[in-house]
């Protein structure tokens, strides 16, 4: 069988442990995973798109073959650009779907050759989301455990 290509895309403003835990899980099934970062130029993220590729590196080091990239532009030129045969997304809560489901089908439709894969991450990150981080951050409350350390002082450094 040849080896699998997987992009596992987002805005990962900041990366979160529920981003690592899937991103961990992803790594364990499929050859090689890219961690594609969203350059939306539309939104203004809290931490730029050099910030989040950094702190996604920095914190998926360790995964072998694991690479970190940036993508503008539609999802699944950047899979065909890549390579990549499977899209893997995260589903968290009944909530996800609707949404993840949209996204699965129109990318099948513009690309009907690559998959999209739903993993599902620890139950202990299902309520977790880079927005609800961000705002705790913003409102002083501690982020133990939803985000690695180093993320989180640089949350509260760039809301001080
Ligand atoms: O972390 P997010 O914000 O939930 O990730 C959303 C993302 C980046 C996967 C989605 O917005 C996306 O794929 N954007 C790229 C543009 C695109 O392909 N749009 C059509 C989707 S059907």
């Amino acid at each position: 069988m040849k080896p699998v290509t997987a992009v596992c895309p987002g805005s990962y403003d900041p990366v979160t442990n529920g981003h690592l835990d899937l991103i961990e899980r992803g790594a364990r099934v499929f050859d090689h995973l890219i961690v594609a970062v969203l350059q939306n130029l539309q939104k203004k993220p809290l931490f730029s798109i050099e910030e989040r590729v950094e702190l996604l590196k920095e914190h998926t080091a360790r995964l072998g073959n694991v690479e970190v990239d940036v993508f503008s532009g539609l999802l699944v030129d950047f899979a065909r650009r890549r390579n990549a045969g499977v899209v893997l997304r995260g589903i968290r809560a009944i909530s996800d779907y609707e949404y993840e489901l949209q996204m699965a089908l129109m990318n099948r439709k513009m690309e009907p050759r690559i998959e999209t894969v739903f993993m599902l991450p620890a139950e202990a990150f299902s309520y977790l989301s880079s927005s609800l981080v961000k705002e705790i951050a913003q409102l002083g409350g501690s982020l133990e455990g939803l985000v690695p350390p180093g993320v989180e002082q640089r949350l509260k450094a760039k809301v001080r």
